[in-house]
């Protein structure tokens, strides 16, 4: 064996397999499950004020995460930021404590953090739950990721609602309303909705969308 090659630490496909949990190879990479991570999220309250791609009164998660990137004691410090409660400054100065996670279950934790750490490395979100929930409410009959078809391409309108505040919200709403939609060639009717209650399913198509580019 040639002692010049060394193994490749920061193969990019590695971090892929982990954040989707095809292959659990590494001694430091737990399975991450990227649905239930949004559920904890949402049901501890924390999308009141973060999203995954935006800012909103709390950083955008997937600068968190650009932010400890390659940190060797990342995953401590945010496990102990969102379990303890310290304070937190705004961006009016303020300082209040900041929530924590309505769990108590360790595991659940460790995976919400593992998601936000992988957010720019990797899977950001399911993307094969978002395609299917996708294929299921018919929505590509009028869409698709790349091209226009009678509604805009995805990415085109990852591109329109970049760095916007309350993106996600906005779509969110499109996507479950049911409201006007102006086509092409100028008539007018009700943009479909998701054939689906769950939210976190939602917000992961959401979320995919806006990742697109
Ligand atoms: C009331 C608004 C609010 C809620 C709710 C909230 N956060 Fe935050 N969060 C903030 C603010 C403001 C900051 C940035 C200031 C700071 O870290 O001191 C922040 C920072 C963070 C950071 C980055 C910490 C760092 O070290 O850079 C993470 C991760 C985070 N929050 C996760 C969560 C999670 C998980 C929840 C749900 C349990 C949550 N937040 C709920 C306002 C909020
Ligand atoms: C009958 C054709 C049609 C179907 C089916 C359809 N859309 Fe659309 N969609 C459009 C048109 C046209 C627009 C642009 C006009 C508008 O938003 O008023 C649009 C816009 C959008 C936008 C951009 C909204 C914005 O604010 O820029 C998103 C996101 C979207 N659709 C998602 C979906 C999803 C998810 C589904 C499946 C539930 C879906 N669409 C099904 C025609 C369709």
């Amino acid at each position: 064996m040639n002692s010049a090659i060394k193994p490749e630490r920061a193969n990019p496909w590695a971090a892929l397999a982990c954040a989707a949990s095809i292959v659990l190879a590494a001694a430091d990479c737990a399975a991450l499950e990227v649905i239930p991570a949004q559920t904890l999220a949402r049901q501890s309250g924390c999308l009141e004020c973060h999203s995954v791609y935006q800012k909103k009164v709390g950083p955008a998660w997937k600068d968190v995460a650009s932010k400890y990137h390659g940190e060797a004691d990342a995953n401590q410090k945010l496990y102990a930021h969102v379990t303890t409660g310290r304070n937190a400054k705004f961006d009016d100065g303020h300082e209040e404590i900041h929530p924590v996670v309505k769990t108590s279950d360790a595991k659940r934790v460790h995976n919400l953090v593992d998601w936000i750490l992988a957010l720019p490395v990797a899977a950001p979100v399911d993307v094969a739950s978002a395609e299917k929930l996708a294929k299921q409410s018919n929505c590509l009959k009028c869409h698709t990721v790349g091209a226009k078809k009678a509604g805009p391409a995805w990415k085109d309108v990852a591109t329109k609602y970049l760095g916007s505040v309350g993106a996600e919200d906005m779509l969110y709403q499109h996507v479950t309303t049911g409201r006007k939609a102006k086509f092409e060639d100028g008539h007018e009717e009700s943009h479909p909705v998701v054939k689906s209650g769950d939210r976190d399913r939602i917000n992961n198509l959401v979320n995919w969308i806006l990742s697109l580019k």
